[in-house]
C-alpha cells in the first residue's frame, strides 16, 4: 500500500497530480506509528484536494516534520482563503479523525487568503 515506504515516499505521490503546484518540503527524522502515518497522509490528501476545489491559487506548499516524538503536517496554498470547519465533512472529518489519536487541526484563514491549515500530533500513540 502507498504507506509501506513511509510517509517520506507517499506524500509526494499525492501532490504529482495536482491540478495547483505544490512545492513540497520533509524533515521526516523518526517514522511514527503507522496508525499516525495514516491519519497524516489522510490529512495530506483532503487539505490538497480542498487546495485544488477550493482556493484558486497558482501555487500551494505542504510541510511535513518528525522530531522529537512529534509530527506536524501544514498545507498551505496563495488562494482566496475561506476556509472554515462545520461547513462539508472533510475539515470536520479531520479534526475528529486527528482528535482520535491526540493530534489537532489548526485553521489559519485571514480574509481574502492565504490559507494554511496544520495537524500536529505524537508520533507515537
Ligand atoms: N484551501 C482552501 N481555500 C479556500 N477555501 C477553502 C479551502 N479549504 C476549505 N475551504 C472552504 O472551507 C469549506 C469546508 O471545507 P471541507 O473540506 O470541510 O468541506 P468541502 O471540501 O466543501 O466538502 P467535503 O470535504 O466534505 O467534500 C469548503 O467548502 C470551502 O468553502
Ligand atoms: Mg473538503
Amino acid at each position: 500500500m502507498a504507506l509501506d515506504g513511509g510517509l517520506g515516499e507517499a506524500l509526494p505521490g499525492l501532490t504529482v497530480t495536482s491540478k495547483v503546484p505544490v512545492t513540497v518540503r520533509m524533515d521526516l527524522r523518526e517514522r511514527p506509528d503507522q496508525a499516525v502515518e495514516r491519519a497524516v497522509y489522510f490529512c495530506a490528501a483532503e487539505l490538497l484536494t480542498n487546495v485544488a476545489k477550493h482556493s484558486g491559487a497558482d501555487s500551494a506548499e505542504l510541510t511535513a516534520t518528525a522530531a522529537d516524538g512529534r509530527v506536524r503536517l501544514t498545507v498551505g496554498d496563495d488562494g482566496r482563503g475561506g476556509a472554515k470547519l462545520g461547513v462539508g465533512t472533510g475539515l470536520t472529518g479531520l479534526a475528529e479523525r486527528l482528535a482520535a489519536v491526540d493530534g489537532v487541526l489548526r485553521v489559519d484563514r485571514p480574509p481574502g487568503g492565504p490559507t494554511v491549515i496544520t495537524a500536529e500530533l505524537p508520533a507515537r500513540l
